[in-house]
């Protein structure tokens, strides 16, 4: 098989990493991609948001699948044009996508579907949206409603601060017209963890669950991030949850979206809530999650190619999707300043010095000069996740750590309690 990898985060390199196992895979290309998706495959200089860009590469280059990490190009459409052109696409429908691009889209199949969500209120208009959040209070969560690259959710602890982001939403435009509708949820309180699984539009896969660490600081503390850290299991999560949020959240989406006609084809990612009285969806992703898939792609024991046939030709059903039970911890190594202004280009050192069961993914890096002679220099506001196995997370924690030891560039900074504290406990 000849695939071509959409994206160029630390997902991408893991997606890339895990696919050159396979031995279905006779060539990889990455559109977009980084210094450590070039050490596995050639990279192309097009942009993973370049829809007839992408297509027109996985043209010319006669690709058997393309698999996409982001969801911009998903809500933009690039399942739909590589279908299309007749070139199977591991990833949903620019129709099934809109479970992540339209928060309010998102709550109406939820509601539609029973499955467990937060209370919330959709408004078109400002006015009504202020009205709303004095009635209830704080603290509150408004959310622009379109995609902003991960900074449309805000948690509010005063009524004041909720008014404020609607307006910045609805009157300033802070967001563009991501922001035109916003949705105000009730404040849900608990810990994170992030489910996903296969689907072919139709079936699911054995689930996978990984916690992800949003906040920039130790002790959940800081502005939120894209990511700070993941690990697999989440603290306090079994694979009996797992089971039961299959039931609750995962089967009954799927099933609307199908008799909607728009089945969902991909990975489903749920980021939920649990509360005291059970799980409670915060939002779907229509795509593995970052850092997530650094943790997880680790653990899957089937072939992801046959895999990832499977959901695109509807048969999943007749394969079994396995993944181990081991634990894994991410810690993402963060530019000096992320998530706000940073500096890139500063030489990465320490990168070879491998350390037995550990791993190193990269995200924003890029090769200084021609050829991979040249050192790695720093390309983004996260830089690396650097992952530790073991059969415990504590064990997996240790090694992480040890390897993050090893690496330096000017200005990295990290969050010292990955997988020592569980996910998003204080985030209320
Ligand atoms: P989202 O983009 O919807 O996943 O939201 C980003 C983050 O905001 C989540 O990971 C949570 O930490 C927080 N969040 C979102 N919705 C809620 C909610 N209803 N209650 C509490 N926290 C929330
Ligand atoms: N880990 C959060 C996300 O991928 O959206």
């Amino acid at each position: 098989m000849r695939v071509l990898l959409v994206g160029s985060g630390g997902r991408e390199h893991a997606l890339a990493w895990r696919l050159t196992q396979s031995p279905n895979l006779t060539d990889l290309w990455v559109a977009g991609g980084n210094a450590g998706t070039a050490q596995l495959a050639e990279n192309l200089p097009v942009s993973p948001e370049d829809v007839e860009g992408v297509v027109g590469t996985a043209q010319s280059h006669d690709i058997d699948l393309v698999v996409v990490g982001p969801e911009v190009p998903l809500a933009l459409g690039l399942a739909d044009r590589l279908g299309a052109e007749g070139i199977p696409v591991f990833g949903p429908s620019q129709a099934a996508a809109r479970l992540e691009s339209s928060k309010s889209y998102a709550r109406q199949i939820m509601s539609g579907a029973g499955v467990p969500s937060p209370v919330y209120r959709v408004f078109h208009e400002s006015g009504p949206a202020v009205e709303y959040v004095q009635a209830v209070g704080a603290p509150v969560v408004v959310k622009a409603d379109g995609l902003a690259a991960g900074k449309g959710a805000v948690v509010c602890s005063t009524v004041e601060d909720a008014c404020l982001v609607v307006r910045d939403c609805m009157e300033q435009g802070v967001f563009g017209p991501a922001g035109r509708t916003v949705v105000i949820e009730e404040c849900l309180g608990g810990s994170e963890v992030s489910l996903f699984a296969f689907c072919d539009g139709e079936h699911l896969s054995n689930p996978v669950a990984a916690g992800d660490y949003k906040r920039a600081r130790d002790g959940d503390l800081g502005p939120n991030t894209g990511g700070m850290g993941s690990i697999t299991p989440p603290t306090g999560w079994s694979t009996a949850d797992s089971a039961m949020a299959m039931d609750l959240v995962m089967r009954p989406t799927v099933d609307a979206m199908a008799e909607r006609g728009t089945p969902f084809r991909g990975v489903l990612y749920a980021g939920l809530m649990v509360t005291e009285s059970g799980p409670r969806v915060l939002e779907f992703n229509c795509r593995f999650g970052d850092p997530e898939t650094q943790v997880i792609l680790p653990l899957l024991v089937s072939d992801p190619i046959e895999v990832m046939k499977a959901c695109v030709e509807g048969r999943l059903a007749e394969l079994p999707v396995e993944w181990s039970r081991e634990a894994r911890v991410g810690v993402v190594m963060a530019s000096g300043g992320y998530p706000d202004h940073y500096e890139t280009g500063f030489e990465i050192r320490g990168l070879d010095a491998g350390l037995p069961h550990t791993q190193v993914f990269h995200a924003g890096t890029r090769w200084a000069g021609d050829g991979t002679n040249a050192p790695v220099v720093t390309s983004g506001g996260r830089v690396l996740t650097v992952v530790g196995a073991g059969d415990t997370v504590e064990v997996a924690r240790e090694r992480a750590y040890q390897r993050v030891q090893a690496i330096d560039f000017q200005g990295a900074f990290w969050r010292t309690d990955i997988g020592a504290a569980p996910t998003g406990e204080l985030a209320q």
